[in-house]
């Protein structure tokens, strides 16, 4: 066996398959002396270093749950100037995971709550860490469902398992007791052990028309906010954004 099926073979114990078959390519070029050897090299284990991101931001994908998969960088922060970067910049850096601190996005629909979220969420599940994305009426809806089935325990396990929970969109509709009850649960549990992303559009002084009762708001926002991150963004809708700026067109 030559050396170059040797290394072929190598390359696939190894599982280094975006340069094996990126190999013939390179070696044409480092043998014409159009890219030296150590920039072949380089640049073969970039690609391959791409290739396991994205194949490991696909796996991550599918089972955070996330409803679409963009990341900080493709958030416009100049469109948003409220907002400050090095806070989510620092956030990225994933610390609060280790240290059990919470996230609440607050804000008016369209501000990017959800994207920045996600995105967030995106680098944990690269870091490994297990991430669960989901709306808070989906959570609610499944509590409910289990509470009735007698397996509430188990699904409240598997919510308190996660090391980042994104419960998207609180504040859109309101919960009755039983339904506050059981997010409730589901945030005490998690209190100082994991952390949890919110996203709401209603201000925090506002929870109490969510849940319809002043005490079990305030025992859940107790939980929440004590060790945690408030974002307030302020601003206008990235929605709405093209729509308006057509309509200025018009004047
Ligand atoms: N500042 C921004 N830069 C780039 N895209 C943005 C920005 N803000 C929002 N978006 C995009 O606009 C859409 C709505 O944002 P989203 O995060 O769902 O808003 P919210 O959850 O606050 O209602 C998404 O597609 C999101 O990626
Ligand atoms: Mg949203």
């Amino acid at each position: 066996m030559t050396n170059y099926n040797k290394l072929i073979n190598n390359l696939e114990e190894l599982k280094l398959l975006s340069i094996k078959s990126n190999l013939s390519v390179y070696t044409d070029m480092v043998a014409s002396k159009e890219k030296s050897f150590i920039d072949a090299l380089y640049e073969l284990t970039e690609k391959e270093r791409t290739m396991r991101n994205e194949r490991l931001m696909n796996n991550s994908v599918k089972t955070a749950g996330f409803p679409f998969l963009k990341r900080i960088n493709d958030y416009d922060f100049s469109f948003q100037p409220s907002l400050d970067r090095e806070e989510i910049d620092d956030l990225a850096t994933l610390r609060f995971i280790e240290n059990k601190e919470n996230i609440l996005f607050v804000g008016s629909p369209g501000t990017g709550k959800t994207h920045l979220a996600t995105s967030i969420g995106i680098e944990a599940a690269l870091k490994r860490y297990s991430v669960h994305f989901i709306s808070c009426q989906n959570l609610i809806s499944d509590l409910m469902a289990a509470a009735e089935e007698n397996r509430l325990e188990k699904r409240l396990k598997l919510y308190t398992r996660y090391r980042v929970l994104i419960i998207d969109e609180i504040g859109y509709l309101n919960l009755d007791e039983k339904a506050a009850n059981l997010f409730f649960q589901l945030i005490s549990r998690r209190y100082e052990k994991r952390s949890t992303i919110i996203t709401t559009n209603k201000a925090l002084s506002k929870w109490a028309e969510i849940f319809n009762d002043p005490v079990i708001t305030n025992a859940i926002l107790d939980r929440l906010l004590h060790h945690s991150h408030i974002i307030n963004i302020v601003g206008p809708s990235y929605r709405v954004k093209d729509i308006l700026s057509q309509l200025e067109e018009k004047d």
